[in-house]
């Protein structure tokens, strides 16, 4: 078995991936799969977009300078990532977990004058494995393994409002720290208006409001954010994955009177913001602004309906459906990695996450052939 190098904390489907093209993967054997997770809701453009490779081959000319100098280009995405949320400064780093880890480190600097230490966030939620982003994911197996955690964070159930409210008023709260949809959870979609009242009841709470984009960002469910769905203005937005379109990248954003409470030599990151990253980053923006997000828009109705075809075909295997955009999940009645590792050998790439749920991140370039493509091999995995 090749791999016994490597520390075992990932369990890893027996394939290797050597090629890629747009929704199309292809493995060490030649075998062809449809990609309907993108690296985790990475690969936002695919595989080798031209406006990805172009930003690459741009930046061969020199890959790294460190943060001691001026970055042109993380400049102009800063100032991108500004413009699309009404004047936010951006930190960038390298992962979702570092992202969430620098808005916690800010909420904490925030709220030291007003004596607000606690980070409130909900269960079922995900944000990384750092010991402070650990501290903020609400699920016991991520978390008991590696206690004690850094104090200060306390957990509310997800789509409960009372529980929230009372986590506000037990103590002084510096931060709430939320995701739209709740993606590692299995696709969990709260109750409409639920962030609009988290947003209420946080900012009455003289608390930040702290939103994860990570999953949910750079038009996964057909807008700029999630929260832009409820009209919600976050103090502190934390976004991953799909801004990088492959490569390593987080980004914190805050706004301006939040953010400049941080001060040179608060926080940093050697390879945070590399040119790299930020040309692709940059890239990707493009490509939303000028034909992304109204694709994912275009494309949201297709997949609804191919899986709630399924749902019609499989109500003894599947209970249902829900999602946003280009980010779903099936919920079935029993657990659903067998049925992730039966969707592989039948050449359809997707994940099992929250137990009962496959999950569906396709590359934002899918079209309505792919989708076709992997219903149909759904119906079979789901038929057996
Ligand atoms: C909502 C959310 N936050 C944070 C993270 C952590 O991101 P990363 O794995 O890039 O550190 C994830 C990863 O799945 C996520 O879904």
């Amino acid at each position: 078995m090749a791999g016994e190098a490597l520390i075992p904390v990932y369990r890893r489907a027996p394939v290797a991936l050597v090629r890629g093209e747009g929704v199309h993967l292809w493995d060490d054997q030649g075998r062809h799969y449809w990609d309907f997770i993108s690296g985790i809701g990475v690969n936002s453009l695919g595989h080798q977009h031209p406006r990805v490779r172009a930003a690459i081959l741009a930046s061969l000319e020199l890959l790294h300078t460190s943060n001691l100098y001026r970055n042109l280009p993380q400049e102009q995405l800063a100032a991108r990532l500004s413009e699309l949320t009404g004047g936010m400064l951006a930190f960038f780093a390298n992962s979702g977990t570092e992202a969430n880890e620098a808005a916690i480190k800010l909420a904490r600097r925030w709220g030291r004058e007003q004596g607000r230490t606690t980070i409130v966030s909900f269960l079922g939620g995900f944000h990384g494995r750092t010991l402070g982003s650990l501290a903020a994911t609400g699920e016991a197996p991520y978390r008991e393994p590696f206690e004690p955690l850094p104090p200060g964070f306390r957990h509310v159930p997800y789509d409960d409002l009372k529980a929230l409210e009372a986590a506000l008023a037990a103590e002084p709260v510096a931060a709430v720290l939320v995701e739209a949809i709740q993606g590692e959870a299995g696709v969990v979609v709260p109750s409409p208006g639920f962030l609009r009242q988290v947003a209420e009841l946080t900012h009455r709470a003289g608390a930040l409001l702290m939103v994860d984009e990570v999953q949910t960002g750079m038009g996964r469910t057909g807008a700029w954010f999630a929260y832009q769905h409820e009209a919600v203005q976050p103090d502190v937005i934390t976004l991953a994955k799909g801004l990088g379109g492959g490569l390593p990248v987080g980004a914190m954003l805050a706004r301006p009177e939040v953010a400049q409470t941080l001060r040179p030599g608060d926080h940093g990151s050697t390879f945070g913001g590399n040119l790299m990253a930020m040309r692709v980053g940059l890239a990707v923006v493009d490509w939303l602004q000028e034909e992304g997000l109204a694709h994912v828009r275009a494309m949201e109705p297709h997949m609804a309906q191919a899986l709630r075809q399924l749902v019609a075909r499989h109500p003894d295997r599947v209970e249902g459906v829900r999602g946003r955009g280009l980010m779903w999940g099936l919920v079935l009645r029993e657990p659903s990695a067998p049925f992730a590792s039966r969707a592989l050998e039948l050449g359809l790439l997707i994940n099992a996450a929250g137990g009962r749920v496959l999950r569906f991140l396709p590359p934002l370039v899918v079209d309505e052939a792919a989708i076709a493509a992997m219903a149909e091999i759904l119906d079979q995995v789901l038929a057996q």
